[in-house]
Order: structure tokens, then C-alpha cells, then sequence
């Protein structure tokens, strides 16, 4: 048990876990080659307890045409194909017309949990009076997000369910372009304490239990679809004609509809999308994931988020899902690359950037099932990995070269590269 851990500094920290996790002296040298020589301190201000940084690759997807503007995206992610699938699907749809996204809302909200032993039909009936009373607690909170055309939108009382004397209001905020979690929150917060006053101004007793925003947001929807002729598919079509393929497309994406196993997989493929772009602009990937599984399971059954139809030889694809995202506060201007992300897509505006995340997962998610139902994924897939396996086992550029021609035509794993390249370092016939 170490206490005050927090109190040390790095150098501090560092020494520590040296010492207590037993590291080789290459830890050290790993964590100090990490370190930003100029911007450490803005990145140690992310976080508690930073004694370096842990890089992901930043990438770029170009030729995206969303709403009729061409788009950069840049992605904050580590696996092999990704960027090129999104890249990929981009060109293509680029070609038959873009990605056409829109936004069907984009109200959040909060929770505000209370006991109280009093009934139902109490409050009920000093409903009207509490709401105003919880609005009027945080007037000063809400004047700049009302200036800018937000504010809260609505109160709703629920008594929730199975949990006895517990009741719930649930509050609908605009936040305009910021995440908004912490305006929520202390809107929340001061509406707590505006609802024990109310109760005991009564001579009745509430207490709050907690007050939270809630990362589920089924009404802050986007809705994004790409459509073309079902014969201009030709270019994924491979050995299959363009409607064997459409069909074969919309068997796949029924499988995701009614088969949980493959709609997990399914949806994560179109998270590789989305989640790099998130990333990448510095929001809340864990928000952002425990919204969509939620709402991918919002039926009752988790199923596919995204839906094909091929009718009247035309293919469209559909991938609606619920973004919270901001533009403004949060890490989107003070983390140096974030900001970056958001110079290279033009600073878009929150609802601007919710279509670029969701297009770009769409993206991802066709070029995954059209790769599984034509080539499988694991040519492609293989072909990055090679280079990964290469870079880990130190290769140079002529063993690069006679190891990506030797397994040009054969399975690529990570042991049969290692013996390839073992059996020739061996012989010295590489370097
Ligand atoms: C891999 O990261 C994503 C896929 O598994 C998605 C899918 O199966 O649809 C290829």
C-alpha cells in the first residue's frame, strides 16, 4: 500500500514503480522516451498520476463527401485495416454521391434521483410548482448556454420502478456544441438542493440520492446513408455479380440483425470507425460506446445498428446511432492534436461533426461486410499485419522486402514470419 502517490512528482512516481513492479532499466528509458519535450505539462494536466504519454497512431481517411463537403477524417487508431477500409468505402462513395448524414436531434440528459416517503400523488400535485422551483435554482448556471440557444428543454417526473420511495427527474438539456456533462451536472446539483428546499419549506422530507447526466441519449440521434444503382457495386462485387453481392450484402446484415454474436461483431466494426474519429477530436469514447450498445439493444434484443435495402436495384445502407459529442470545452481545443483533428475537418460544429463520426462508421462497417462476404477480411488484414509483425521483429528493408514477396501467395502468422525470417538471418541470406 503507498500513500500520497499523487504528491510525488514524476521523477518520484517513476522510481517507485521501477522499484516496487521490479522493471528492467529499459522501462525507464521507455517512459522518458515518451515524453513530450515541450508539451508534457499540458499533458500531465489530462490526467492524475501521469508519468508519460501512450501514443496511438493519428491517421488519415481522405476523399469523404459528407453532405456534399469533401472531409480529411482523421483517426486516432491502432489497427491494421482500418483506416484503409474507411479510406477505401470513401473513395467509392465519394464517386456515388457521398455520405448523406442528418441529425434527428440532439437533446441530452440528466437524472435527478430523490427518496422521499411522501406519495405520489404529493408531489404530483406540487409538480408544476417544483419544476419551476428546480428551472428557477439555475438561472445563473444556464445564461450563457440559453444565450447561445440552449438551455433545459423539459422535466419529468418518474417514480422508478421496483425501488420503493424512489423517484427520478428526468431533465432534457440542449447543449448546443459542448458535451455539456459538466453543465448537466451542476445544473442537477443545484437543482437537488432546490428540491430538498422545496420539500422542507412543506415540512416534508427529500433526499437526493444522486444526480448525473445519463450517457444513454436515444433521442440525440444521427442518421447517416450512402445509396447507389445496385450494378455500380461491380467494384466489391469480386467473383460475385453486383446483385449476388447486394443479396449475399443483405444476408449478412440480416444475420446481424437477429444473431447477437454477429451483431456484437458487426457493430464493432462500425465502432472502428467511430471511435477513431472520436478519439481522435478528443471525446468520450466510453460515452460514446456505452450509448450505442444501448441503444443497439434498445428493442429488447441487441441487434445491428445499421440496416441495407436492395429494392428497385437500388442498394442503400443506413446506419443510424445516438452521439453525444462536443466541439467546444473538454479536450476538443486544449489537446494539441485534438485541435488539430478539428482544424483538419474545418472546426465543425457539433452536429457537423456528428455526421462526419457517423459516416465514417458507416463507412468502416461496409467495407468490413463487403470484404466478409467476397474475400474474407484476412487478405487484407494480413497484408498490415505483415508489416506490424515485421516492425516487431526488427526486420530490415531487404528482409522486409524478401519477406512481404515470400508471403505474397501464402498465410501470413506471426510464427511462420518469425521462422522465415529465423531460418534466413540464420543462413545471413537477408542481411
Ligand atoms: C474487425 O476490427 C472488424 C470486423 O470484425 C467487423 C465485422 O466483422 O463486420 C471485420
Amino acid at each position: 500500500m503507498i500513500s500520497g502517490f499523487s504528491k510525488l512528482n514524476t521523477k518520484e512516481k517513476i522510481d517507485i514503480i521501477i522499484k516496487q513492479a521490479d522493471l528492467s532499466s529499459k522501462a525507464l528509458d521507455t517512459l522518458l522516451s515518451h515524453h513530450h519535450n515541450k508539451l508534457q505539462e499540458t499533458y500531465n494536466q489530462f490526467s492524475e498520476n501521469t508519468i508519460s504519454n501512450f501514443f496511438l497512431p493519428f491517421n488519415i481517411a481522405p476523399n469523404f463527401l459528407i453532405n456534399g463537403k469533401e472531409y480529411f477524417v482523421p483517426m486516432a487508431i491502432e489497427e491494421s485495416s482500418v483506416v484503409a477500409a474507411a479510406s477505401k468505402a470513401a473513395s467509392f462513395w465519394y464517386k456515388h454521391g457521398g455520405f448523406e448524414a442528418k441529425i434527428i436531434d440532439t437533446v441530452k440528459v440528466g437524472q435527478l434521483f430523490f427518496s422521499t416517503k411522501e406519495s405520489l400523488e404529493f408531489i404530483n400535485s406540487h409538480i408544476e410548482e417544483i419544476t419551476s422551483r428546480l428551472i428557477s435554482a439555475t438561472d445563473e448556471l444556464t445564461i450563457s448556454m440559453k444565450k447561445r440557444g440552449g438551455g433545459i428543454k423539459d422535466i419529468v417526473l418518474q417514480k422508478i420502478e421496483k425501488t420503493p420511495d424512489i423517484y427520478c427527474f428526468y431533465v432534457s438539456f440542449e447543449t448546443k456544441d459542448s458535451m455539456g456533462a459538466n453543465f448537466i451536472n451542476s445544473c442537477l446539483e443545484t437543482m437537488g438542493e432546490a428540491l430538498v428546499q422545496y420539500f422542507d419549506g412543506c415540512n416534508k422530507n427529500a433526499e437526493i440520492i444522486m444526480a448525473i447526466l445519463s450517457n444513454y441519449t436515444p433521442q440525440c440521434i444521427v442518421e447517416c446513408n450512402v445509396s447507389c444503382n445496385i450494378n455500380e457495386l461491380k467494384y466489391w462485387s469480386g467473383n460475385l455479380t453486383p446483385q449476388e453481392f447486394a443479396n449475399k450484402f443483405k444476408q449478412a446484415v440480416d444475420i446481424a440483425k437477429y444473431n447477437i454474436s454477429r451483431a456484437v461483431t458487426h457493430n464493432k466494426g462500425i465502432m472502428n470507425g467511430i471511435d477513431a474519429v472520436v478519439v481522435a477530436t478528443g471525446n468520450d469514447y466510453r460515452a460514446i460506446e456505452a450509448n450505442i450498445h444501448a441503444y443497439a439493444a434498445k428493442d429488447g434484443t441487441y441487434s445491428s445498428l445499421s440496416e441495407v435495402n436492395t429494392e428497385n436495384d437500388i442498394f442503400s445502407y443506413n446506419l443510424k446511432v445516438p452521439l453525444t459529442i462536443g466541439t467546444v470545452g473538454g479536450l476538443t481545443k486544449s489537446h494539441p492534436m485534438a485541435a488539430l483533428s478539428m482544424e483538419i475537418l474545418g472546426n465543425p460544429n457539433a452536429i457537423e461533426l456528428m455526421g462526419v463520426i457517423a459516416s465514417t462508421g458507416l463507412a468502416n462497417n461496409f467495407s468490413a461486410v463487403a470484404s466478409l462476404i467476397t474475400t474474407g477480411i484476412q487478405k487484407g488484414h494480413m497484408k498490415m499485419h505483415l508489416s506490424n509483425i515485421l516492425l516487431t521483429l526488427n526486420a530490415s528493408d531487404m528482409e522486409k522486402f524478401k519477406t512481404i514477396d515470400y508471403f505474397s501467395n501464402k498465410t501470413v502468422s506471426y510464427s511462420a514470419v518469425q521462422a522465415f525470417l529465423n531460418e534466413h538471418r540464420k543462413n545471413k541470406n537477408l542481411k
